[in-house]
């Protein structure tokens, strides 16, 4: 077990923690950057965004619609001066990216070919064909590459958040801080302690608490879990997005997208009758916020029995769907369904966490020296219910307020040395013979998690949930203090706080707001 040193540790390599790395790195060419990440480099939720990036960038567009768009969105839970901060940084964020190597698509005339979605009252949506993620991450990964003072480390997991909790000597009864991660080299399978003046958790989203969810294995909500256990402030945890449309795929998981890009283009959603149900439902039909649209699907499968929805392209001019959509036209070929004369069905899936840990205008926690950034923090943009491809912009306007915030106080990037930090104390020696008994609890907490605490919820699921996820928690305790540590276990460990987290703040919420609906609940 080693330990390493170094001036800011990010741990994740999405859109969130790899620009915090390129714009810390190239301010402070003195300082080391290191970047944590616990698969590939380069897999994460933004290499699979697929609709784009909102900004106000066509001239008949303005920074009023797109506040408006985002608070009507996110039913008025939104914090109004974060709204307005990002919406207006939002441009020149899109410069930024585009000046790194970004390519967005243009149309003819040589402009942006802006997209529309659910949610949005104009086109304002920058993409690149319909993997706009994919060449955000490749751009970024790039960029990283081109830096001498960042060192990526794939294929490294972080475990646990070092604080005060940990210090015995000096520091110990001081304001809670962050000191660094302990950080599972999935190589050596050695625990490491990485101290760091500054540490930004980026590490994404909690798709995978879910059963059927759009999100990639790596969403296990790592860091809010770890954030949770250093006693920050996690709120907003009950407004879980479901996206409308992911491909109806029985027993595949991750389920693939079908972006909303697709409805904004002109798709229709309809029955199995063949009836376009969200015309009686909301003026804005296909393109109202993704939580009206969901809910309207979970209707008509509950009332009808039905598995799944369609989306009809069948109207669509099909040379343009496949040029906009290419990656979704050729996935849909491969199963044998033919946009152009066959219904895609459909279903909504776990998508993207509203709530997570809580930060300030430039990204702090409630805990000192640690940021949070991306789909783990919780700013107060989306409210209730996140617009549209406000996502990544978020990351990125965020991104260079807590870069901004290191860079301002570069001067007091000094380590105490005094502090006497443990190396990681690994009580547990067993290694599970059968990694079954760890798989199966992962899929039992997706299971209670999609069956009680998903789009529709009540008093009774809640606790009901509570009840098998108190189980699940002692079972999983029981097995993390013996096992020697793993990924899974860890993850495990992790999915299991998250599900409590949504599970205890849904059970506080009294009142229906954007993505929460409870049976019991008035307004
Ligand atoms: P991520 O991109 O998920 O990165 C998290 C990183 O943390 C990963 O590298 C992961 O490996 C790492 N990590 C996690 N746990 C640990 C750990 N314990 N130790 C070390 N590393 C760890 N948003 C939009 O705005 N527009 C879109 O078009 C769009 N389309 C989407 C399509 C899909 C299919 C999905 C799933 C999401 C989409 N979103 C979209 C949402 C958006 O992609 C994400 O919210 C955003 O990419 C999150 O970025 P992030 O950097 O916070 O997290
Ligand atoms: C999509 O392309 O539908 C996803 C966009 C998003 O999640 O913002």
């Amino acid at each position: 077990m080693s330990i390493i040193s170094a001036d800011i540790l990010v741990l994740g390599s999405g859109v969130a923690g790899l620009s915090i790395a390129i714009k810390t790195a190239r301010a402070l060419p003195d300082k080391t950057v290191l970047v944590a990440t616990k698969a590939d480099e380069s897999e994460s939720n933004t290499k699979y965004a697929q609709g784009g990036i909102a900004a106000v960038w066509d001239k008949l567009d303005s920074f009023e619609d797109h506040i408006r768009d985002t608070m009507v969105a996110g039913d008025y839970s939104n914090d109004p001066e974060v709204v307005k901060m990002v919406v207006e940084e939002a441009p020149g964020c899109m410069k930024q990216l585009i000046k790194w190597g970004t390519d967005f698509d243009q149309n003819l005339e040589g402009e942006m070919d802006l997209g529309k979605e659910g949610g949005h009252s104009t086109n304002r949506i920058l993409h690149y064909k319909d993997i706009t993620g994919y060449e955000i991450e490749k751009t970024l990964l790039e960029q990283v590459s081109s830096l001498a003072n960042i060192k990526l480390l794939p294929y490294h997991f972080a475990i646990d958040l070092i604080t005060n909790h940990h210090i015995t000597g000096k520091g110990k009864d001081e304001k809670i801080s962050c000191y660094g991660a302990y950080v599972l080299n999935q190589k050596t399978s050695k625990i490491d302690t990485y101290l760091a003046t500054s540490t930004i958790l980026a590490t994404g989203g909690i798709g995978q608490v879910y059963a059927a969810t759009t999100n990639p294995l790596i969403a296990t909500g790592d860091g809010i879990a770890m954030a949770y256990r250093a006693k920050a402030k996690i709120t907003d945890m009950e407004f879980v997005q479901f996206h409308p449309t992911s491909l109806y795929q029985p027993g595949e998981s991750p389920s693939f997208l079908i972006s909303e890009a697709v409805r904004g283009f002109g798709a229709y959603l309809r029955n199995k009758s063949g009836e376009r149900f969200m015309l009686k439902i909301d003026d804005r039909a296909e393109l109202a916020p993704r939580d009206i649209v969901s809910r309207a699907i979970n209707t008509e499968l509950i009332f009808s029995g039905d598995s799944h929805v369609f989306l009809d392209c069948t109207h669509l001019d099909m040379s343009e769907f496949r040029r906009h959509f290419p990656n979704i036209f050729e996935k849909c070929k491969s199963l044998g369904i033919d946009p152009e004369s066959q219904w895609i069905p459909v279903v909504p899936a776990a998508h993207y966490l509203m709530g997570g840990i809580e930060v300030d205008k430039n990204g702090q926690t409630s805990i000192g020296n640690l940021f949070a950034c991306g789909e783990c923090s919780r700013t107060g943009l989306h409210g209730a219910n996140r617009l549209a491809s406000n996502s990544l912009l978020e990351a990125l306007v965020y991104g260079n307020k807590i870069a901004h915030e290191i860079i301002r106080n570069r001067s007091k990037m000094v380590f105490d040395q005094e502090l006497s930090i443990p190396e990681w104390d690994e009580e547990g020696t067993m290694v599970p013979k059968e990694k079954v008994l760890i798989s199966h609890n992962r899929k039992t907490i997706q299971n209670i998690m999609t069956d009680l605490v998903a789009i529709v919820r009540s008093d009774e699921r809640l606790e009901k949930a509570l009840d098998h996820l108190n189980y699940l928690y002692e079972d999983t305790e029981k097995a993390y203090e013996k096992s020697k540590l793993s990924p899974q276990i860890c993850e495990l460990r992790n999915l299991n706080a998250i599900a409590y987290l949504v599970v205890q703040q849904s059970m506080l919420r009294k009142e229906n707001k954007g993505a929460f609906y409870s049976l019991d609940n008035l307004a």
